[in-house]
């Protein structure tokens, strides 16, 4: 059986320099702690944790630590309520994100109905909600856009999940459009799209053409994962998403000739040969 990886795949920058200014910051000051898990990642935040770097879940449980804001972000009170808390905060939101809670804040000031394209439950986007003064709304699907209120101001701003595909929120905004064209003077879409994901899309998309079988590899909770194997899958192709080599059936590789192997943006390159070591002792070629 042949393996094919994915020509960009795994740790984005985003996600590599939070971590990384993660593990300078426990090397120079000691424990601490992040708000949240650092990336969806288990294998990543347990390494971290072996550094001196816990993992808490609200801002009650500051002590005196210093305090990692993750790669996602947070909103804009909360970062307001964690430098009042006197403790010293170390920034890892990545620049995207930044640029995206940005816009949703300026979009705000300057009257704009925000609407931010993705997962309402997601900490990204929960965080980019937190810069438009409350005002903003999250929607996750074309189908949701039915649910916006009917005195939706008619200047808005239209926002996307850093790691939506870019067919969808082409998709998504073509419909708003056609439900409230009516009501709409203005539309203000702005391409927050994360380019690293842009690219491992394409290139899973790519990938999945030439395979019998994709294997996707990252955090179940990871939303830039999960859009890799929808992105395999819409190309028709089989695909399994798994956090780690253990997870791989030796049944899912009988009669594949050739199987396709791409990495969500917070895997790290250990998990990926990991699984490729998994495919070629259950399936040498
Ligand atoms: Fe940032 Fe894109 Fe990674 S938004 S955290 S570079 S997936």
């Amino acid at each position: 059986m042949e393996i094919l990886l994915a020509r960009e795949m795994g740790f984005c920058f985003g996600v590599r320099r939070a971590v990384e200014m993660m593990e300078e910051a426990t090397q120079e000051t000691g424990p601490m702690v992040s708000l949240g898990s650092v990336v969806h990642n288990p294998q990543v935040v347990e390494r971290l944790k072996d550094r001196g770097l816990d993992v808490i879940a609200s801002i009650d449980q500051v002590d005196t630590r210093p305090v990692a804001i993750t790669a996602h972000g947070v909103s804009e009170s909360v970062v307001r309520k964690l430098e009042a808390t006197g403790a010293t905060v170390v920034d890892t939101t990545c620049p995207i994100v930044t640029r995206s809670q940005q816009w949703a804040k300026r979009l705000t000031e300057e009257g704009f109905a925000v609407i931010v394209y993705g997962d309402p439950n997601h900490k990204e986007v929960k965080g980019v909600l937190g810069w438009a003064e409350g005002k903003a709304i999250a929607v996750p699907s074309i189908d949701a856009l039915d649910a916006l209120p009917d005195d939706l101001p008619g200047r808005v701003g239209v926002l996307s999940q850093t790691t939506e595909t870019e067919g969808h929120f082409a998709e998504f905004v073509r419909a708003l459009l056609e439900k409230r064209m009516d009501q709409i003077s203005e539309l203000r879409v702005i391409n927050t799209l994360c380019n690293a994901t842009t690219s491992q899309q394409a290139a899973a998309e790519e990938l999945a053409h030439q395979v019998d079988l994709m294997i996707v590899i990252g955090g179940r909770e990871s939303a830039n994962t999960q859009h890799l194997a929808e992105v395999a899958r819409e190309e028709g192709c089989e695909t399994f998403h798994v956090e780690s080599a253990g997870e791989i059936r030796p049944e899912w590789l009988a009669g594949r000739g050739r199987v396709g192997v791409t990495a969500g943006a917070s895997t790290p390159d250990s998990a990926v040969d990991a699984v490729v070591a998994r495919l070629r002792e259950l399936a040498p070629a």
